[in-house]
């Protein structure tokens, strides 16, 4: 079984799709992760985050733990969302995302594409989105509770130039699978969200199997 969770940042996906690994028993890739750590490799070797071709050599992620927590800064998803723009970043990042999702016994993952290009035959598509107020709020306390510092203007600027940068690039850009279920949880806390996407989840599981087994 394959779950994709795809959406904005900040709408609540990685959480939701943690909850939904744990509550089906499936491993779980943060796929931001990877591009989050072919940003924090090129900006410390001093690369050029305009350039491709460095953005490129800056995929090889031996020397990055994706443990390492200035991955989850702001400036390090800024730069995430220039260098994944570029289809080779994306092509160098794609086996390891298409290999964890065909592993055996079927997994989780979150990112913008994992419903549209890694994983177009997963079993469940969630699409998870927020109002960007919802969202930058959410950012900042997130930020404030690791230790970084935070301003809501500057998130709400920074979001929305995220969010403009994933939807209108060429390569899997951000959008809604057309079969995809689609989740707001601009009034929801992150435990009504859980509870939502885990029931919608189980609907379409069922949905499924009637469909295969027709009375
Ligand atoms: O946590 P947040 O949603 O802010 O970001 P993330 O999921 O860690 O992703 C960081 C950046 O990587 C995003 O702004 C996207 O541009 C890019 N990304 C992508 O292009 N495709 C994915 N499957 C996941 C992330
Ligand atoms: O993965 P993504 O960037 O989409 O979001 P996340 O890291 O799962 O969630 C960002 C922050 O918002 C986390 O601290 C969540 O606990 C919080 N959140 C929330 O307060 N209410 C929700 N409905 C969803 C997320």
């Amino acid at each position: 079984m394959v779950i994709a969770v795809d959406g904005p940042a900040a709408s609540g996906k990685g959480t939701i799709a943690k909850a939904l690994a744990r509550h089906f028993g499936l491993p779980h890739m943060d796929t931001g992760l990877l591009y989050r750590a072919v940003a924090l490799n090129l900006f410390r070797f001093g690369g050029d985050p305009a350039s491709e071709f460095e953005a490129t050599r800056a995929c090889d992620l031996t020397s990055i733990s994706l443990d390492d927590p200035e991955l989850r800064s702001e400036i390090v998803g800024s730069i995430a969302s220039r260098i994944s723009a570029y289809p080779a970043v994306r092509e160098r990042l794609l086996d390891r995302q298409r290999n964890f999702a065909g592993q055996a016994g079927g997994a989780v993952l979150d990112g913008r594409d994992i419903g549209t290009v890694i994983a177009p035959q997963a079993d469940v598509k969630l699409f998870v989105t927020a109002s960007v107020e919802v969202r930058a709020r959410r950012r900042v306390a997130e930020l404030l509770s690791r230790g970084m510092p935070a301003h809501l203007e500057d998130v709400v600027i920074d979001l929305k130039a995220r969010d403009a940068r994933d939807s209108s690039r060429v390569t899997a850009p951000l959008e809604e699978a057309v079969d995809a279920i689609h989740l707001d949880t601009s009034e929801m806390d992150i435990d009504a969200a859980i509870s939502a996407a885990i029931d919608l989840a189980e609907k379409r599981l069922r949905d499924s199997v009637d469909k295969l087994n027709p009375v």
